[in-house]
């Protein structure tokens, strides 16, 4: 995820840098792992770009200023494809003497096959980016055709996976295209200038005149207006509103909170995560590993590190790659594993789960498992932090920033990366012991629609959260993979709305916690799907009944086709049916908007909870 900004102001203006790097400051939420510039000035395309903040490129600028110019691009970049460096910060530039610029946003699938055509042509790169790859094809079609808009059509159709890219051409002054596929971009309309932006935080400070752009269309803009069209060329036509927010709700995209917003950033965040790891035969690409393949299938035990939310997310991964491979997982919360003397050696991969990738307890995990020589692999949503600079091998989880300190959609992301870990280790071994990994691959393919399928349905779980606002202790219950969701949920209630809150494996609450139960405690069960093998949905069933008959308030969190449940629940969230291994990406999310919902009415800081930071840096 990265933030993207065009301008084109009247042909007398020449402060189209002014207005791009004001749009970039409201957009540095999105990514801040570099950001850069591209001008068409009367000498031709003038850039400059660098790695961090976007205050180091304001000092680069501050140093060494730049020709004024009415037309400009701007990026602020969340690394995928190429570290958080100089080199690979964005625009990259491509075509006859570098004459075109051009941005993205997103994940460009098939960039290896795109470059080893252009390699082959002889085209040099400067960057390890999937976007200089389209930088380069736009601008060779350019220096053929003449023509920015048809160049950018003629390429988009020949690029797989999500995109927004944005292009300036030294010979077309007044001129931005734009394109996009999975990936917004919205244009601003001003008197004589327009933006383009990833969102309209870039310019709500000028206009709140706004289109939105449909999937697949190609946009022109000049100072005069915009013109649309299709992929295939055909005229067509945005859908054109008023922008209602204030600049701070623009930035969290209308909703009140960034925690809100990245709830429902989901989709996009399993969505993106899986993007470019199949091959057109769909086995699994995992490029990013740096073990070698035989090294790799040598393992024969796994023990996961990690704190928290990605502790939960790695209890879930538990179950599926002991599944799929048969290969043992321990999980270990990372600050309690150096201190019980781990049992591991160079045939134990160490996998590590962090959002920040700063974590200190990780970090020193990672380091001792080394020490012990292990085999590390990161599991880490931001690019060139510690944790993967630490590790043997790095599988990035490309949910974009995560701003909230409650952790959301890194964790759904953490969950999908390690699925695609516990069916490419499956894969190595020639095998996979339960499910035939291509099915699960594409249900796994499905889980964004189904997330946000979920998420439209949560009116209820928010008046649910609003009514127990007063509501003093909240438990948990879960079995197999719904343990980690009900720890998930109790979680997110402790650290927002400060109340007590516990998850209990549903069959350990006959061993004590029991007891706990009263007439009016509200229970929230995460029942796993009718198909789930073992018995368990009847086993979880029967545990609704017992703490039912004592008196709870059954808050019960099933599938849509389960009527088993109904005698026995005093509420039920329906969730989308899906594979009994899948289900965690569905069943923790009716919990953090019931968090999310209960914390708010209590009147709380949803984003910034008391006592807590967002990336934990001391042990
Ligand atoms: C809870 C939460 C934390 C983090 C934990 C690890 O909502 O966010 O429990 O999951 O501090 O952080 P990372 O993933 O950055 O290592």
């Amino acid at each position: 995820m990265c933030g993207i900004v065009g301008y084109v102001g009247p042909a007398t203006d020449g402060t189209a840098l002014e207005v791009v790097m004001e749009g970039l400051a409201r957009l540095e939420y999105r990514g801040y792992d570099s950001a850069g510039v591209a001008l068409v000035t009367a000498d031709g395309i003038a850039t400059r770009k660098r790695a961090g903040k976007l205050e180091n490129l304001r000092a680069a600028l501050e140093a060494e200023p730049l020709a004024p110019a009415r037309t400009a691009i701007g990026h602020t970049r969340w690394a995928t494809h190429g570290g958080p460096t100089d080199d690979n910060a964005h625009p990259h530039t491509g075509g006859e003497g570098d004459r075109l610029a051009l941005i993205h946003n997103g994940i460009i699938e098939n960039f290896h096959a795109l470059k080893k055509e252009l390699l082959a042509d002889g085209v040099r790169f400067t960057s390890e980016t999937d976007t200089e790859v389209v930088a380069k094809l736009v601008g060779r079609e350019y220096d053929r055709l003449g023509d920015l808009t048809e160049a950018m059509r003629r390429v988009v159709g020949r690029l797989e996976g999500a995109f927004t890219l944005l292009a300036v051409h030294a010979e077309s002054p007044g001129v931005v295209v734009g394109a996009r596929r999975n990936s917004p971009l919205v244009v601003g309309l001003g008197d004589g200038e327009s933006f383009l932006g990833s969102d309209v935080a870039a310019f709500i400070g000028h206009t709140r005149h706004a289109v939105e752009l449909g999937q697949d269309q190609i946009v022109t803009i000049t100072p005069q207006g915009h013109t649309v069209v299709g992929f295939d060329g055909t005229p067509a036509e945005g859908t054109a509103y008023e922008v209602t927010w204030d600049a701070a709700a623009a930035e969290k995209g209308g909703y009140p909170t960034f925690m809100e917003k990245e709830i429902h950033e989901q989709p996009h965040a399993v969505a993106d995560t899986l993007l470019g790891r199949t091959d057109e035969s769909g086995a699994l690409i995992l490029d990013d590993l740096r073990i070698p393949e035989e090294r790799l299938r040598r393992v024969e035990r796994v023990t996961i590190v990690a704190c928290g939310t990605a502790a939960y997310a790695g209890m879930v991964a538990k179950y599926a790659i002991e599944r799929w491979t048969r290969i043992p997982v321990e999980v270990a919360l990372a600050h309690e594993f150096r201190y019980c003397d781990p049992i591991v050696d160079e045939s134990t991969l160490v996998v590590s789960i962090s959002q920040s990738g700063e974590t200190m307890d990780t970090l020193m995990a990672v380091r001792h498992a080394a020490e012990l020589g292990a085999m590390t692999l990161s599991i880490c949503n931001t690019h060139g932090s510690t944790i993967p600079r630490a590790s043997d091998a790095v599988l990035y989880t490309h949910a974009g920033p995560e701003v909230a300190v409650a952790s959301t959609k890194a964790f759904l992301a953490q969950i999908t990366a390690c699925y695609l870990l516990g069916l490419y280790l499956a894969q190595l071994r020639g095998e996979t012991y339960a499910d035939d990994a291509k099915a699960v691959l594409r249900e796994l393919h499905a889980m964004p629609e189904r997330i946000g399928r979920l998420l439209g349905r949560m009116d209820r779980v928010r008046e649910m959260a609003e009514f127990m606002a007063d509501t003093r202790s909240v438990l948990f219950l879960g079995r197999h993979m719904g343990f980690p969701v009900a720890m998930e949920g109790a979680l997110k209630l402790k650290e927002l709305a400060y109340i007590h809150a516990e998850g209990f494996a549903a069959g350990e609450l006959k061993h004590g916690p029991i007891a706990l139960i009263e007439p009016g405690q509200p229970v929230f069960v995460v029942v796993p799907g009718p198909d789930t093998p073992h018995d368990l949905h009847r086993k979880v069933v029967s545990n609704i009944q017992e703490i039912r008959a004592r008196g709870a308030r059954t808050l019960v969190i099933a599938h849509d086709d389960d009527e088993d449940v109904e005698p026995f629940a005093s509420e039920v969230v329906r969730i989308p049916p899906c594979p009994p291994m899948l289900a965690p990406l569905l069943a923790v999310v009716p919990l953090q908007v019931f968090a999310l919902h209960l914390a708010s009415a209590k009147g709380l800081d949803v984003d910034q909870p008391r006592n807590l930071a967002k990336s934990v840096t001391v042990e």
